[in-house]
């Protein structure tokens, strides 16, 4: 009841909103101060020099998360260009489009992300609804909340096939929610006629497959996470993904935003309840960076003129990519100690390349009598990954990141290469 009156308590607010953009009217004419400074540099703790892409190479190499620090270099080249500047009196309201009941949907946002799918093309935005959120793994829940059936005698089952994301069954099981419950490997859930989640998860984290829903039953609903749907991880296929719901994040391109596409008008209000309860919305500033980045990837492509020394961004990174499967693959290749999955080729609508997938992570085997394969390089190498285990699947595979900083990842290959030769 009471968030009824919340979210539609802020109708109520359209009229003081007005007044608020007469006064930023005002602004921009200068009567107050420079409105342009909103998306200029100004502030000194942002000149602050981004860290340094050379750390200091300890002994240890950490590649258990998927941390996308290989990504810095390219956005320290654009320079100013995705800089954001925010004075203090802006965004004092809660609300960012009071006609909306999306309400804390940012439209320069929700613009962006439309402008680089249209341009990606890996997702239909036509007759979607955009809810934005602190990354995918908010939307994640906000998704759980929206489809789980209320009223069930017992929690609905969340499956994905394994080996899957090792968050979902931790997210979901965290809160011990009456609504839903972790049901495990997608591939053996058995519970006959009763109703299901299956997370599709493609390109698949952490072993990089391409998938379909496996479960197919009428009883399911499907959430497919396209985190890693993007043309230097994969190619993209002619027609856009066209799934009831996606999820999208950024995080493991520029920084830490998400947003889904959703078709279904109800699906997407009960996941904007779950936001607001959660978060009462979503931060502006981080949409507001969001969008001007999401804007430099698009322009990169699009107005190349104005990235004179820049390649854009899809190509820069996708060769950056390639060279690094190119060089592991050739570390693991000396012996018959480690192995990698191979992947099918595709011709990617988006770059006109065809290659095989070149995931953010390597799924990692162990060959031979070696069955715990992360602690053979934790102990025996100094190499920080992740088991197999954590993802539903056997511990003869780690899950390695293969986004860190360029000293990292050669350091890293360099030590593979020496474990294969002794
Ligand atoms: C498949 C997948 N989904 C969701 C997420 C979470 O995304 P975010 O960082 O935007 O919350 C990740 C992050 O690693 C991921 O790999």
């Amino acid at each position: 009841m009471e968030l009824k009156t919340m979210i539609l308590g802020h109708f109520l607010l359209v009229s003081l909103a007005l007044n608020a953009g007469f006064i930023f009217k005002d602004y921009s004419k200068g009567k107050y101060n420079k409105a342009q400074h909103i998306l200029t540099f100004k502030n000194d703790s942002l000149v602050t020099k981004p860290p340094s892409s050379k750390p200091l190479l300890t002994d240890v190499i950490d590649l258990d998360h998927g941390d996308p620090t290989m990504y810095e270099r390219y956005w320290q080249e654009t320079g100013d260009k995705t800089t954001v500047v925010i004075p203090g009196w802006k965004f004092t309201s809660y609300f960012s489009d009071t006609r909306n009941v999306y309400w804390f949907l940012e439209p320069e946002f929700g613009n962006a992300v439309i402008r680089l799918h249209k341009l990606v093309g890996n997702a239909v935005t036509d007759e979607r609804y955009i809810v934005v959120g602190t990354g995918a793994t908010q939307l994640f829940q906000a998704v759980l909340y929206a489809v789980a059936p209320r009223n069930a005698s017992e929690p609905i089952n969340v499956v994905s096939a394994a080996p899957f994301y090792t968050s979902y069954k931790l997210i979901t099981d965290y809160l011990k929610s009456g609504l839903y419950k972790w049901g495990g490997d997608a591939r053996i859930f058995e519970n006959d006629n009763k109703p299901y989640i299956e997370v599709v998860t493609s390109p698949n984290n952490p072993d990089g497959s391409l998938r379909r829903s496996v479960v197919n039953r009428k009883q399911g609903k499907l959430i497919h996470d396209l985190a890693y749907y993007w043309p230097q991880y994969t190619s993209i296929s002619l027609s856009p993904a066209d799934h009831d719901i996606m999820l999208f994040t950024v995080s493991k391109t520029t920084g830490s935003w998400g947003w889904a596409l959703v078709k279904d008008n109800e699906i997407a209000k009960k996941m904007t309840e779950f936001i607001v309860l959660s978060t009462l919305g979503v931060s502006k500033e981080s949409q507001l960076r969001a969008a001007k980045i999401l804007q430099v990837v698009s322009d990169s492509h699009q107005n190349k003129g104005h990235f004179e020394d820049t390649q854009p961004f899809f190509d820069h990174s996708y060769n950056l990519i390639a060279k690094r499967w190119e060089r592991l693959r050739s570390a693991v290749k000396t012996s018959t100690l480690f192995s990698l999955p191979e992947f099918p080729h595709g011709r990617c609508s988006f770059s006109g390349r065809t290659f095989a997938t070149q995931p953010a992570f390597a799924w990692l085997k162990c060959e031979g009598e070696t069955d715990d394969c992360e602690s053979f390089l934790r102990h025996g190498h100094n190499i920080i990954t992740r088991s197999g285990k954590h993802f539903g699947d056997s511990a003869k595979y780690v899950r390695i990141s293969v986004l860190p900083r360029d000293e990292l990842f050669d350091q890293f290959v360099d030590r593979l290469a020496v474990i294969n030769s002794t």
